[in-house]
């Protein structure tokens, strides 16, 4: 039985999409244009995102002049660019997919671990790092916490405003990317992470954030992985690789309240029929800066 639908493949490529850095070796002025011209096209595609845009757009510059082999020879390019470029990319997607409003690839609701930790704490100062369209940030302001969203999808951060709205709650948003935004120092008691690709093993960004929690802060973080046991040909390269215990090793720094990584269901994915079946490896993380 096929488990693994193409909507979750996608879901899981935009999480590896959004974890393209954003700074690399610049492309010449031709290959910037070419980078320009797709990301445009697909920014007016109709609905919600989907892989088969690739082959459309291949199609696309045939029907438009492009020999085959030069379509094929473009859509190689793009490809290498991808790697330097996504954050193009991924706020482009992330906005069509908020925008459609379709919660066939993710929930809507707060993330459960979250909503389990926030249960035991005082309200106080929240980062919420790529908050998406504001499902847990608005779920924390809803219990009093002062909560500030961080997300390159300006369309997510306006329907999370949104949110916050309905909800009679209020959100102070952030349109930049996570390498951009300045977390200060000593300034939160809680910053989460959640199904997110930010560099959460980075030491240099490790070190960004365990200076900007305040004493006694907590950071929270949970996020798909690649399993250790058997290799996935479907999902395997689309999810972060890790070695066993690579988060609590990156965040020793911390005191470690609790680590997790079991097969579990993912936030990320179908909310249809299969989504019980599709078990993926979840790792979370709390852990308190001492
Ligand atoms: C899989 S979604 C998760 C959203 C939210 N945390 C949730 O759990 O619903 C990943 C989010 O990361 C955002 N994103 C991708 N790359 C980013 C970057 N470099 N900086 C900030 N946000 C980014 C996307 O716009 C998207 O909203």
């Amino acid at each position: 039985m096929k488990l693994i639908s193409p909507k979750l493949q996608f879901a899981l490529a935009l999480l590896a999409l959004a974890s393209a850095p954003v700074l690399g070796a610049a492309p010449n002025d031709t290959e910037q244009q070419a980078w320009d011209d797709f990301v445009a096209w697909v920014k007016v595609q109709p609905g919600v995102p989907n892989r088969s845009e690739w082959q459309r757009y291949q199609e696309k510059l045939v029907a438009d002049g492009f020999t085959a082999e030069a379509a094929g020879a473009r859509m190689g390019l793009l490809g290498k660019l991808r790697a330097t470029h996504g954050s193009d990319l991924g706020r482009v997607y992330f906005n069509r997919l908020y925008a459609a409003r379709d919660h066939s690839r993710f929930i809507a609701t707060p993330n459960t671990f979250l909503v389990d930790v926030a249960k035991t704490l005082q309200p106080g100062k929240a980062l919420d790092v790529a908050m998406g369209q504001g499902r847990n940030a608005v779920y924390l302001a809803a219990l009093g916490w002062d909560v500030t969203g961080v997300d390159l999808a300006d369309e997510g951060l306006r329907i999370a405003q949104e949110n916050a709205a309905a909800a009679g709650t209020k959100l102070t948003t952030v349109n930049k990317s996570f390498e951009e935004f300045d977390y200060g120092e000593a300034q939160w008691d809680l910053i989460c992470f959640i199904y997110t690709d930010a560099p959460v093993i980075d030491p240099v960004y490790v070190a960004r954030i365990i200076k900007a929690l305040k004493p006694g802060g907590l950071l929270l973080i949970e996020r798909p992985h690649r399993r250790l046991d058997v290799e996935d040909p479907e999902l395997g390269a689309l999810l972060p690789k890790d070695f066993p215990n690579a988060l609590p090793r990156a965040w020793d720094g911390l005191r470690i309240l609790r680590y997790e990584d079991l097969l579990g269901v993912s936030d990320w994915q179908q909310t249809s029929a299969n989504r019980e079946q599709l078990k993926l490896r979840i790792i979370r993380l709390l852990a308190e800066k001492r």
